[in-house]
């Protein structure tokens, strides 16, 4: 990974975190975009001492929930790098039981799941060089319940229903994967493509009420004991993300959705999908004026 300059949202837990490390090891240029600075800095540390204090690592601000921070995190990158060749979308939110709103008043999970995500990769495009092989991998979820982009998440007073929201902020993810394969694959040399990690043992459960975590806790207590072998630990959530982030490019299936490090075809992915949104979002943010 000599030459390769990756940008990992969500990098100070979690697969993000392993994620880091192992692509740290393999001598990537490693940009960290996390919210709490406080933990990326221990992060920081746990890289460190697994790589021997040989990882390159640069940290900057990140919240997914603020279109302005995303911009400022922006123009840090860019004070410090003139190009990157892999962006890794990792961070993601979930479980926020009552409904919150982002700084420019979207639904939290909404907002930060899909439109903080789809504005940062926008605003990062610039940097990919045609002359490099490039990679956007977006970390998703399971998203089969969906058969057509709804947009009236967009809108912040629909009622709220938090796990629904979740899967349509990944369903909106997956379709902008699609979109920005087919722009970018000639223009740009670009490939882009969704990861479902699997059901991964992190912190992502820790916004559910505190009733919920302790049937979480039990349940995943039974799980564990009864199929360890079902819930994944970090390291191994990241394995499809580092296999879409080490594969030889030309075997990259760009546009595509990968589940346990193979591309799964889903029929609800589809190129009309994928425009309509891409516009439908476009248009969102620029009366926005962002
Ligand atoms: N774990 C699973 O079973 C599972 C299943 C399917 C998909 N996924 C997806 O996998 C990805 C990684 O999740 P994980 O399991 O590693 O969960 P995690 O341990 O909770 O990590 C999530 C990361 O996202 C960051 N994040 C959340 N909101 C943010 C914001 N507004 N701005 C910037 N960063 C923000 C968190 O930062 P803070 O530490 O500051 O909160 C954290 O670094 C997510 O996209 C998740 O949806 C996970």
């Amino acid at each position: 990974m000599t030459g390769e300059v990756v940008v990992i949202t969500g990098s100070n837990t979690g697969i993000g975190l392993e994620t880091a490390k192992q692509l740290a090891k393999r001598n990537a240029t490693i940009i960290m975009g996390c919210r709490d600075m406080q933990k990326a800095k221990q992060a920081i540390v746990q890289i460190m001492q697994e790589t021997q204090n040989k990882a390159r690592v640069e940290l900057f601000q990140l919240d997914l929930a603020d279109l302005d921070n995303i911009a400022a995190f922006v123009k840090s990158v860019k004070s410090k790098f003139d190009q990157i060749t892999i962006l890794i979308n990792n961070a993601g939110l979930f479980g926020l039981i009552e409904k919150r709103v982002t700084k420019q008043n979207f639904e939290t999970i909404f907002g930060t799941n899909y439109i903080g995500t789809f504005y940062l990769t926008e605003q990062l495009l610039s940097l990919f060089k045609k002359e490099n092989q490039n990679r956007v991998l977006n970390v998703v979820s399971y998203i089969q319940k969906f058969d057509s982009p709804d947009y009236s998440f967009f809108d912040t007073n629909k009622k709220y229903e938090h796990i629904k929201t979740y899967f349509s902020s990944k369903y909106f993810l997956t379709l902008y994967t699609l979109y920005l394969n087919e722009q970018y694959q000639d223009s740009l040399n670009l490939k882009a493509v969704a990861i479902h990690p699997g059901v991964v043992d992190t912190e992502i459960t820790r916004n559910l009420s505190s009733s919920i975590k302790i049937i979480n806790i039990i349940l995943n207590s039974f799980l564990r004991y009864m199929y360890t072998f079902f819930i994944k630990t970090p390291i191994e959530g990241a394995q499809s993300t580092l296999h879409t982030a080490l594969a030889n490019f030309n075997n990259l299936a760009g546009g595509k959705y990968y589940e346990e490090c193979q591309v799964k075809e889903l029929k609800q992915i589809t190129i009309k999908y994928a425009q309509e949104s891409y516009s439908f979002t476009k248009n969102f943010l620029s009366k926005l004026k962002y």
